[in-house]
């Protein structure tokens, strides 16, 4: 049941007798704070304009003609018009029993279906990952999972940065500068140190010296050799991209080690995509595409480039070169039209770089001229991961892909974190060795992710292990410990909860704080639709941790195996299955597992 939902399913009507324009009042009715009630109501106030009487006289006649006896007490006026809104106990007591009852937990599946693209995570393959690539990976994945659990259809591609300068980059690094040993012993890292070794030189040769592989003094003899580096590279990439022979075999030689090398990351962060179709993909549509936006008026040339103007930007968007090249855009462009004639869908999201907005700006305005113009385009845009030193966080040096050190840091702590848990238990420590690494992978990946997640996408937030494997704040760790306490309370219990699921156990709310718990439990439905309101997966970590914080203060004040009767304790046993059925399923919505113990 979505409350919220029901809500406004029941305020429709009654609204509809003042005016026609429905919706806009609709939003107007939130949940509200619990001293109020369980929602408000504030519709009264725009609408006295259009009744023509004091908002509060408006609020009245709204209320008389609303029907809520079933599931709300006798609505109230406060202030200057709101109208607050409490839920029957007995209505709330039941649908959180049914709640237990459904493998949903009450979330019912969208009614009108859409179709999405979800194209994240997208690193460039010749390079090393750095961590705003796992922070797109993280939230696409997460966008990927809450809507496919909403029950749409929901198509995610790795829109993979195989072609182009990069690779023009690695292969000329190959020809000149390759340690054959190194590459015949690691190849993805011999690959990716000589892509920085070539991308230190042409700084170098720009007069911008940045460190890399080669020490500082070396610079001036190893870029002596090869004047007008960047040049060189732009001619090997126009070779790969001409198809010549030896530059192609180079290309489907790298391409292997490189992607397995990525997979590996996406396996350990459990992430896997329905198509990995990259930039390489769509080379031989992109004349096509050219041609076919010139011919539809689009596109013109100026200075011998192709350019589309749009006219909110002052420098067009360039989709070929005069040299004939064509660029980053000319990819998004095929990649738009083959992605609308192959899964027609309602929306592609792009789960990129804020730092790329007009890049998406531009060509979703040019998508739009172009003829694309029912489909949602949209930048789901993200903030720059920083380090403690407030500058933009980098991964450690010479780590190939330029995760797997993160990633062995966080299931590190983790490690150390399961071991101080297990340790203090007054019963003495309960888990194996393996059982505490196995704890730690889950726990430190899940910490990774939801340091992530937590944040509002479109601010930028410092990293920092400390905090992400904190117990004690909106982490993974404090989310997955509440979850392990839940499974703990039937261990201690001897309780057989799927049995008593299946019982039609009725639910009572006899103390406020079980009744707080049920509605917070109710508002999960609520809480998804939010997360997909703005592609934001942040309002799902909130609802959990408030979740969370909930049943602590349920926790606190209701003995659950010592409930003083046994129909409050099986009542209880079950709100506390719906807690922690909630937490799994949500982390799981973003992509974090729990563990039974830890
Ligand atoms: N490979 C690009 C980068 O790492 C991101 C690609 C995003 N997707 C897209 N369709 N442009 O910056």
């Amino acid at each position: 049941m979505n409350l919220l939902a029901e809500l406004r399913r029941r305020f429709r009507p009654a609204l509809a007798h003042f005016t026609a324009d429905v919706d806009p009042l609709l939003d107007m009715i939130r949940p509200s704070q619990p001293q109020h009630g369980d929602y408000q109501a504030n519709c009264a106030m725009p609408l006295q304009k259009i009744v023509g009487r004091p908002p509060r006289e408006v609020a009245q006649q709204l209320i008389e003609r609303l029907e809520l006896d079933d599931l709300c007490e006798a609505p109230t006026i406060a202030g200057p018009g709101f109208i607050n809104l409490r839920l029957k106990d007995a209505w709330l007591a039941e649908q959180a029993g049914q709640a237990v009852r459904d493998e949903r937990i009450g979330v019912a599946p969208a009614e009108s279906p859409r179709t999405y693209v979800i194209d994240y995570s997208a690193p460039n393959v010749a390079k090393p990952m750095h961590v705003g690539h796992i922070r797109s990976t993280v939230i696409g994945d997460a966008l990927y999972r809450t809507l496919g659990f909403l029950g749409h259809r929901v198509i995610s591609d790795n829109h993979l940065g195989d072609w182009g300068k990069q690779f023009g980059m690695v292969i000329y690094g190959y020809k000149h500068f390759r340690d054959e040993a190194r590459y015949q012993d690691d190849p993805v890292t011999e690959l990716a140190r000589l892509y920085q070794l070539v991308h230190q030189i042409i700084e170098h040769q720009a007069g911008k010296p940045t460190r890399g592989p080669a020490p500082l003094d070396q610079l001036p003899s190893l870029s002596e050799p090869h004047p007008n580096l960047e040049r060189r590279v732009l001619d090997e990439t126009a070779r790969l991209h001409r198809g010549e022979e030896e530059n192609l075999r180079l290309w489907k030689e790298f391409m292997p080690a490189c992607l397995s090398a990525l997979h590996q990351v996406y396996d350990r962060l459990g992430v896997r995509f329905d198509h990995e179709l990259g930039e390489s993909y769509y080379d031989d549509r992109l004349s096509k595409v050219v041609e076919d936006v010139q011919a539809k008026g689009v596109a013109e040339e100026s200075e011998g480039a192709i350019c589309i103007f749009i006219h909110e930007f002052p420098a067009p968007m360039i989709i070929r070169k005069s040299d004939g090249s064509f660029l980053y855009a000319t990819t998004d462009l095929a990649t738009i039209q083959y992605r609308m004639e192959t899964w027609r869908p309602d929306a592609i999201l792009y789960v990129v770089d804020h730092r790329q907005s007009e890049h998406f700006e531009k060509l979703f305005a040019a998508a739009r001229l172009w003829g694309y113009s029912d489909v949602e385009l949209m930048h789901v845009s993200f903030g720059t991961v920083m380090g403690e030193d407030k500058r933009p966080f980098k991964a450690r040096e010479g780590d190939p892909v330029g995760l797997e050190s993160l990633l062995d840091e966080a299931v590190e702590r983790a490690y150390r974190l399961a071991c101080e848990i297990d340790e203090k238990k007054p019963e003495g420590p309960q888990l194996s060795e393996a059982e505490r690494r196995e704890v730690a992978e889950v726990v430190g990946i899940g910490a990774l992710k939801y340091a992530d997640l937590s944040q509002n996408r479109t601010s930028d937030y410092v990293f920092s292990f400390d905090k992400m494997c904190a117990l004690d704040g909106n982490t993974a760790p404090y989310m997955q410990m509440a979850y392990t306490r839940v499974c703990g309370i039937y261990r201690k219990g001897g309780v057989d909860i799927s049995t008593l699921r299946d019982a039609e156990t009725p639910i009572v709310l006899s103390h406020p704080a079980e009744r707080q718990l049920a509605v917070a439990l109710l508002r999960y439905s609520e809480a998804l639709d939010e997360v997909v309101k703005d592609y934001r997966p942040s309002q799902l970590t909130s609802y959990l941790f408030d979740l969370a914080k909930t049943y602590s203060g349920f926790f606190e004040s209701c003995p659950v195996l010592k409930a003083e009767t046994e129909e409050l304790r099986r009542s209880r046993l079950l709100l506390c299955d719906l807690t922690a059925r909630t937490i799994k399923q949500g982390l799981d919505l973003l992509g974090i597992g729990v563990v039974d113990k830890m």
